[in-house]
Parts: structure tokens; C-alpha cells; sequence
């Protein structure tokens, strides 16, 4: 008989039919009950078996066994369920040894335990929910763009250019780590290399998608981009996946417009696909929150604060306007910042969660940078000191979209790669779109993992992705 899907008998109100389901077992109460879950859903179906089942069976229906059941689909009689499994027969796939499985512990295992057993964590509640969500964001991206006419363009993972600038990349060699070949003046000489060149793990695919967009008009990509910032925080990661549109004709307004029914978009999605791995998340939290003391809580819960980027414009306001108020702060007259806030330096997570926590109680996108803490490629604006950069900042999280209109005129461009030490002659095929038939044209990048943790409420994003890479860890 062909197995059906946990989630599809939960959904449904019939009853008296045969089934096969299979999964792994959750708990197995009073040698009768099962709770049996496949993924498909958080919640469990209950297998109930009759009381002259084999004890050479029971004996090995174990928390994290995997059975297999034919059964009868039945009006549940016990409360919580609407209908359950009763077993005809049952097989075990897998036996699991209680004494060794780590998930069989009676306290709810910590996050930070669940971290070190990243390869078993998928099978608790928690984190089935959160990947659950994780894929419906994703589909919903490919969605959004799909039916807004986007090209989805595949940019390069190796790569020899540096998009943004910043020199945080992994190099990527096929040469000797000792003793590589060198140049006269003692840089690695990278004939031999698979490449024949030096090549890194691409920081960004942005600067290709700007190629594409010069000619599909409108092209996202969606990967995974590297960056090797030594920041251990619970905000970065080594390894993380980035939506990066890109839109010839848009400018800065046009770019922010888009970002934000972006967001909306997927977020509406999940929050009609994964109900109640959202109401369980949320539940979670709230849990969680008890911990903390009153006043360190925040007001809304989760699908609360949901509905609420839904249904509110997000706040928008320049750079300048956003030092004004943090300077004007009680915050920093109570010198409660560990960072000096000042006109010229980049905002702090501390300074950008004080904006969109404390202050505007809503996301904020802030726009029109300093030209000097931002990349090369940004467009200039007409004061001659800011750029028409936006970043998009979220309560809990801060930087959960950075982006800009880009410089279309060539020689502002050169001028500025100059001043910033970016060698233009080697990324000639960038310089070539401001050549030949250049147009305003803008995008941004939307650091997939940080999206994650503003729908699930989760608060360190190694529990968001399913194997984080961050300093001094690559298990798996
Ligand atoms: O602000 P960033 O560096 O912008 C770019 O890379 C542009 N090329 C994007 C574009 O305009 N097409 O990164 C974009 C976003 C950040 O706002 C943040 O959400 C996320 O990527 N991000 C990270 N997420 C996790 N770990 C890290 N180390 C991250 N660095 C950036
Ligand atoms: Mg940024």
C-alpha cells in the first residue's frame, strides 16, 4: 500500500479507510499509544495498538524508532485529535537504543545542546517547524519574483572578483598550502592554479546580476554567498544564503518600494502555509520570554508582530536624520551606547535596534549613507558626501536588507573605484554596462537567514540554517 502523508490524514475528516504511514517514533505511552511524526507536519498522529501486539514488537517501538504502520484511520476518541491510526500491523524499520538516543532526554533539550547535535536536531518539534518555514520563504521568493516577470539568474559561487569590495572572502586553490609557487615579489604565483588565477567563494552575486539585469531588465538571484568576517555574534554566519534582485530602470525609491512588498510577500506566505508552525514558534517564544525580566520582554508575540509588518509601512528616513535622533536620545544622554554615535560612522547593532526597538517600534529603512562607509558601486548623490544607499533594518534583528540605485555614469564610477583602490581594469566586464547603453538601475540583498529568524522568533541564526558554518566550526 502506498504511504499518506501524516499531515494529510490530520487535515482531513475522514474516517474508516486503510492507510500506511511511516516515521519516526516521538513518545510511546501506557505500551498503546504512539506518536508518530514524518516531518510533513508538526503535529503527531496517534497510533493506537491493540493490547496483544507482539511484546517482541513493543519492546522496540522506541522514542526516535522508525515503524511502519498499516492501519485504519478512526474517530479519535481521546481529546486533541480529531482522528487516529488504529494499527493493524506494525513493523520497525529502525530500532533506536533509548539509552543512547540524545533526544530521549524527559527535560526539553537546550538550544545550545541542540546546536551540537545538528544532525539529529531536524527531529524535534522546534526545529522541524523552523525548517518547515525556511522552505516556505524560499518557495515564496522564487514565487514572488516568478509572478513579477524576474529572470532567475544562476551567479557564479567562484569567483574572481571581489563584489563588495570589503576583502572578506575564502580563497578558493588547487596550489600547494605549503610552499606554494611565488612571484619575484613573493606573491603566490597562481599560473599553476586550476585557474590560473586567484579565485575566492563569492561574497556577493550582485555585481553579475547587475550584468543580467542590463538586458532581462529584471533578475534575481538566490544562493549562498561567503563571507569571511571574523564575527562570532548570533547575527552572522560564514556561510549564508542572499536574494539579491536587480532592476534596470528602478531607482532608490523604486528599490524600496519593491523590498518592502517583498518582504510582505513572503511573509504572508508563510504565515498561510505554516500556521501552526507559527503558532508553535510563538508559543515558543513566549516560553522563552518567561525567562527574561518584565521590562527586557517585547509587547507583541510572534504573530502579532507578523500581522503587524503586514498591515504598517515600514518607516523610512536618511542617515543623517537617524544620527539626529540617536544623538537627541535619552539613550545616549545616559550614555547607555557602547559606540560613540557620529555623523560619518556606521550605525552599530546596538544604534540600529535603539531606531527600530525603542524609537519607531516598526522596521526602518534607512537611506542615504555616508559615501565612505559604503561600497564602491553606490550611486553618488548630488551633496557630494552620501550615496543613495537603503538599508532595511528589524526589530530584533537590525541589518536584514542592505541595497542602493547603483552609479550608472562611467565616469563617476572610475573616479570613485580609483579613490577606493578598486582595480577597474580587471573588472572590465562590469565597466563595459556603463559603456554600452548604461541606465539607471537599482537592487538590494536580503540576508536570507536573517529573514528567517524575523518570522520564527528565533534568536541565534546558527539555529535557522540547517548546518551553520561560523568561526571554528564546519561539522558535518
Ligand atoms: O549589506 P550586504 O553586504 O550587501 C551586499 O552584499 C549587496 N551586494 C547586496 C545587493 O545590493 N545586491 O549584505 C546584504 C545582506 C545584509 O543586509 C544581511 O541581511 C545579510 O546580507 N548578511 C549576512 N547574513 C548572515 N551572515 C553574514 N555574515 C551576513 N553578511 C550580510
Ligand atoms: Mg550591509
Amino acid at each position: 500500500m502506498a504511504r499518506t502523508k501524516i499531515k494529510d490524514i490530520l487535515l482531513s475528516d475522514k474516517t474508516d479507510y486503510t492507510v500506511n504511514v511511516k516515521g519516526w517514533v516521538r513518545s510511546f505511552r501506557n505500551n498503546q499509544f504512539i506518536a508518530l511524526n514524518d516531518g510533513s507536519t508538526i503535529n503527531n498522529v496517534q497510533v493506537v495498538i491493540t493490547l496483544d501486539t507482539d511484546e517482541a514488537i513493543t519492546k522496540r517501538i522506541t522514542t526516535g524508532a522508525s515503524i511502519s504502520v498499516d492501519g485504519t484511520v478512526i474517530a479519535s476518541l481521546g481529546k486533541g485529535q480529531k482522528v487516529e491510526i488504529k494499527a493493524d500491523n506494525i513493523t520497525i524499520l529502525g530500532d533506536c537504543d533509548t539509552d543512547k538516543f540524545p533526544l530521549q532526554l524527559k527535560n526539553r533539550p537546550s538550544l545550545e545542546y541542540l546546536r551540537e547535535i545538528a544532525h539529529l536536531r531536524f527531529r524535534t518539534s522546534t526545529f522541524g517547524a523552523i525548517f518547515r518555514v525556511r522552505h516556505s520563504l524560499a518557495f515564496a521568493v522564487h514565487q514572488f519574483f516568478n509572478d513579477r516577470g524576474f529572470v532567475y539568474l544562476h551567479t557564479p559561487i567562484i569567483t574572481a572578483s571581489d563584489a563588495e569590495g570589503a576583502g572578506e572572502m575564502f580563497r578558493v586553490s588547487t596550489l600547494p598550502t605549503e610552499n606554494p609557487p611565488r612571484n619575484e615579489d613573493g606573491s603566490i604565483d597562481y599560473k599553476e592554479d586550476f585557474f590560473g588565477r586567484c579565485t575566492n567563494l563569492t561574497v556577493s552575486g550582485q555585481l553579475e546580476a547587475e550584468l543580467g539585469a542590463m538586458a532581462f531588465s529584471e533578475v534575481y538571484t538566490f544562493g549562498p554567498t561567503f563571507r569571511a568576517e571574523n564575527s562570532n555574534t548570533a547575527r552572522h554566519l560564514a556561510e549564508f544564503w542572499m536574494i539579491e534582485p536587480e532592476v534596470a530602470f528602478n531607482d532608490i525609491t523604486d528599490n524600496m518600494d519593491l523590498a518592502e512588498d517583498f518582504i510582505r510577500y513572503i511573509i504572508g506566505y508563510a504565515m498561510q502555509h505554516n500556521r501552526e508552525d507559527l503558532e508553535f514558534l510563538a508559543q515558543r517564544l513566549v516560553d522563552e520570554e518567561k525567562q527574561k525580566p518584565m521590562n527586557e520582554r517585547s509587547e507583541l508575540g510572534l504573530i502579532e508582530k507578523l500581522e503587524f509588518v503586514l498591515n504598517n509601512k515600514f518607516e523610512r528616513i536618511t542617515y543623517t536624520e537617524a544620527v539626529d535622533i540617536l544623538l537627541n536620545s535619552p539613550a545616549n544622554k545616559k550614555k547607555k551606547f557602547q559606540y560613540e554615535v557620529k555623523w560619518g560612522v556606521d550605525l552599530q547593532s546596538e544604534h540600529e535596534r535603539y531606531l527600530v526597538e525603542k524609537h519607531f517600534k516598526k522596521p526602518v529603512i534607512v537611506t542615504d549613507y555616508p559615501k565612505d562607509i559604503k561600497s564602491f558601486y553606490m550611486r553618488q548623490n548630488d551633496d557630494g558626501k552620501t550615496v543613495a544607499a537603503m538599508d532595511i533594518l528589524a526589530p530584533g534583528i537590525g541589518e536584514i536588507v542592505g541595497g542602493s540605485q547603483r552609479e550608472e555614469r562611467l565616469d563617476k564610477l572610475e573616479q570613485r573605484m580609483k579613490e577606493m583602490h578598486i582595480p577597474a581594469d580587471e573588472m572590465y566586464w562590469y565597466m563595459d554596462t556603463r559603456k554600452f547603453g548604461t541606465v539607471p538601475h537599482a537592487g538590494f540583498g536580503l540576508g536570507f537567514e536573517r529573514m528567517v529568524l524575523f518570522v520564527t522568533g528565533m534568536t541565534n541564526i546558527r539555529d535557522v540554517i540547517p548546518f551553520p558554518r561560523t568561526p571554528k566550526n564546519a561539522e558535518f
